[in-house]
């Protein structure tokens, strides 16, 4: 069989998506099914770990169904099952897990365990035609916030991650805060188009000269004090607001949170004089980051390169997951019937 033939089927159901795809060798997207759960969270203003285990039960198999039938492949024609057992929540995990498990042992193909974080970084390098390393990774999503040193798809090398919110999470918080519409990433990317970015000034946190970790708590309560006042007891006042008000905020917010994604990533770039710089992860599809982004490698010496997950890869697909199981599967790296869902990463 051609390398390029080996199709995986890829199944992600991490956080509040339930994703299956076909790829074939690593790089041709031959389906990419994903059922969001966004409606079912909306009114809780974040994800509800049990009716996220709940919808992955009920969504699982039709979406497998359906990326084997939009693939064109029966069970037959795929080479091996891959999943992402880790990290996430533990009782969405164990859904996409055990499907995984019971496919590889009905069809008696090759599983293949695969790290979520990783997955993303394969969203931005899986279109690209060469790749110059090391890279300088940045993932962005709602429950990570996290550096590599990227030097081959099997072993991304941690160089720092948030110490308590992740650069998503803020953005759903300060969202919900704004009372604009969940999920709150896409929203404030919105509102924040008609605001100034210099009308608040926002603390921007750099956790000292050398650090490559970042911290967004303190920003998502510097939002609250022009919400509740300084005292922070008032009512929340964003009822009362403009609309130039709230714009002006989340314009504000969003550039802050920006600025620091962009200075720590540079850190890294020099840190490990990468030649590349990767992007993925949920808030890699706001424009603001990614031009920002693009910005600083333009201008850096000599000018870097950048790339950047399509935007229909940045949140939560399988298409990632089916993509980076293609060098596990060269490498012979396969997992048994014990594997098990992991909240962190390991
Ligand atoms: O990667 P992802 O789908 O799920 C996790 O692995 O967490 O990321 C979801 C996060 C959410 O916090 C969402 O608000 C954020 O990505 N997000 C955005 C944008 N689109 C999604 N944040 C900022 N700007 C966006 N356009
Ligand atoms: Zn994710």
């Amino acid at each position: 069989m051609q390398e390029d033939g080996i199709n995986i089927l890829g199944i992600e159901t991490s956080c509040d998506e339930t994703a299956a795809a076909v790829v074939a060798g690593g790089k041709v997207v031959k389906s990419a099914v994903v059922a969001s759960q966004a409606k079912l969270h909306e009114k809780y203003g974040g994800v509800v770990p049990e009716i996220a285990s709940r919808a992955h039960v009920e969504k699982i198999y039709p979406v497998i169904k359906e990326a084997m039938e939009q693939a064109g492949v029966g069970n037959d024609d795929i080479e091996a099952i891959a999943v992402a057992n880790q990290p996430g929540l533990t009782v969405a995990l164990v859904v996409g897990v055990t499907a995984a498990k019971t496919l590889s042992f009905a069809w008696d193909k090759p599983l293949i365990a695969i790290n979520h974080l990783h997955a993303h970084l394969q969203s931005a390098i899986m279109s690209a035609d060469d790749l110059e390393l090391p890279a300088a990774a940045l993932i962005v999503s709602g429950g990570h916030t996290s550096l590599y040193d990227y030097r081959s798809p099997l072993e991304p090398r941690l160089l720092g991650s948030t110490i308590d919110d992740a650069a998503g999470e803020a953005f759903d918080k300060v969202a919900s805060i704004l009372k604009l519409p969940y999920p709150g990433g896409p929203s404030i990317e919105k509102t924040a188009a008609d605001g100034n970015p210099s009308a608040v000034s926002f603390p921007r946190s750099m956790l000292g000269r050398d650090s490559l970790d970042f911290s967004f708590s303190g920003i998502k309560t510097a939002v609250l004090y022009p919400c509740r006042g300084q005292n922070m007891k008032g009512r929340n006042k964003v009822d009362s607001m403009s609309r130039r008000e709230i714009a002006d905020i989340a314009a504000s917010f969003q550039v802050a949170v920006v600025d620091v994604l962009v200075k720590k990533t540079q850190r890294a770039v020099r840190k490990i004089d990468a030649k590349t710089i990767l992007l993925g992860g949920g808030v890699a599809a706001n424009s603001a980051l990614r031009s920002a982004l693009q910005q600083m490698c333009d201008g850096m010496t000599p000018a870097r390169k950048l790339l950047v997950a399509p935007k229909q890869y940045c949140t939560d697909n399988a298409v990632m997951v089916a993509s980076l199981a293609y060098y596990k599967f060269k490498a012979g790296l396969f997992a048994d019937l014990t594997l098990e869902p992991k909240a962190s990463s390991s």
